[in-house]
């Protein structure tokens, strides 16, 4: 019996002639396996390409509820976000992704794991350390990396094996979609002098084409969960739904960016990602509410290690565990509501209130009600500048 191989499957051009070249090159059986982590697609339509182009089967796993539960929530509560801007959705579901592979592979006695990511980029490494760290000894095949054809070269392979190319112009743009984004890659947006065109766009309509009116959400969380909108109790597949679609209606989410690849290469981006963008703005603001100032300080460098952590691919290590034990830790306050309004494209958390809150407004007020004794601070300031004093003193004042 052949040895088999579970390569995850897009559905695309690249992973079905991957599902051929693999299956010649290395005389195995290949099992697609195509992962729905909410991106609108049609995953039967997917199925059944899979096997028509030389899978022994096609699977496709319904992962969105699983991707909110154990992937976005912590998200939320670490805030992830890359070099300030990137929500970094396709690192955050490429180990789950490589975690339904790996149990496949287990389930069907497979030995090898495929993916069809090229070499120049970071989903190769997060596929590639997942494998590595929940199954060690399976052998990884990187299609794309190793069979060096062109894209005609691609096309003429595809035709060879009967297997379906997209008719028609092709779209000058590579993008990645789940429920938290859509990335948007290649064609013109790889001059970053210039602006992005338009029509790189799906989910968002351009800021300016936004209604002139306001539009208000309020999210509800519980220990840092976001679980209702306006006032509605909601699931978090729903809400994260709801929100990219209302957010995209008001242009909101839109990021264009300069990103570090892991590998070391520059490159332009674009994103949208517009329940993300409101989700975490109001995360945010609750957590100024509610968290203490040291914690909520030293929360900011955990939350920069954990979303260069999941940038890298670094999801199943021990240190990603160990800063999620004290992310959810500081989430137990987190609950409230926030609302946010949006506004040709910008969402901008303007109100918040929570049981938890640690405003006192007897403390900060400067009207009447006032109990803060303004005396304290004389000594206060008198100690915490001591240093200062001290160091003016013995070496001379401060050019
Ligand atoms: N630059 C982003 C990242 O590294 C997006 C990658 C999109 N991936 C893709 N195969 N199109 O997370």
């Amino acid at each position: 019996m052949a040895e088999k191989c579970v390569l995850a499957y897009s559905g695309g051009l690249d992973t079905s002639v991957a599902i051929r070249w693999i299956a010649d090159t290395y005389n195995v059986d290949v099992i697609a396996v195509a992962i729905d982590v909410g991106e609108e697609r049609d995953y039967e339509g997917i199925r059944a390409k899979g096997e028509k182009v030389g899978a022994i089967e096609s699977i496709v796993v319904d992962a969105k509820q699983e991707f909110f539960d154990e992937y976005i929530t912590r998200a939320i509560a670490a805030n992830l976000t890359y070099e300030r801007k990137y929500v970094a959705f396709t690192a955050l579901a490429r180990p789950l992704l490589a975690q339904e592979q790996v149990r496949i592979a287990r389930e069907r006695g497979a030995s090898l794991l495929a993916h069809g990511c090229t070499g120049k980029g970071n989903d190769q490494v997060r596929f590639e350390v997942t494998y590595a760290a929940l199954a060690p000894q399976m052998r990884v095949i990187a299609p794309a990396r190793e069979w060096n054809m062109t894209r005609e070269e691609e096309i003429d392979y595809a035709n060879e094996h009967n297997i379906p190319v997209p008719v028609g112009r092709k779209s000058p743009y590579s993008t990645d979609t789940n429920m938290w984004g859509r990335s948007i890659e290649c064609g013109s947006i790889e001059d970053p002098s210039l602006e992005a065109p338009e029509d790189a766009w799906e989910w968002t309509v351009s800021p300016m084409e936004a209604p002139d009116e306001p539009r208000y959400v309020t999210i509800g969380f519980e220990s840092g969960l976001p679980v209702s909108l306006d006032g509605e109790a909601m699931g978090g597949v729903e809400l994260v739904g709801a929100l990219n679609s209302i957010g995209g209606e008001h242009g909101v989410g839109r990021v264009n960016m300069m990103e570090n690849r892991l590998v070391g290469i520059k490159s332009r981006e674009l994103y949208e990602c517009p329940a993300a963008t409101i989700i975490l703005e109001a995360h945010r603001d609750l957590e100024s509410l509610v968290l203490d100032r040291e914690t909520a300080h030293f929360k900011q460098h955990l939350e920069l290690k954990w979303s260069e952590m999941i940038y890298y691919g670094l999801w199943f290590t021990p240190l990603r565990v160990a800063l999620d034990a004290f992310m959810s830790e500081t989430q137990k306050p987190v609950s409230g509501e926030v609302t946010v309004k949006l506004y040709k494209g910008r969402a901008e958390a303007v109100a918040r209130k929570s049981d938890q809150s640690l405003y006192d407004f007897s403390l900060a007020t400067y009207g009447d009600a006032d109990v803060f004794d303004q005396s304290s601070s004389r000594g206060f300031i008198e100690i915490f500048g001591l240093p200062a004093k001290v160091v003016s003193m013995v070496r001379g004042l401060p050019e």
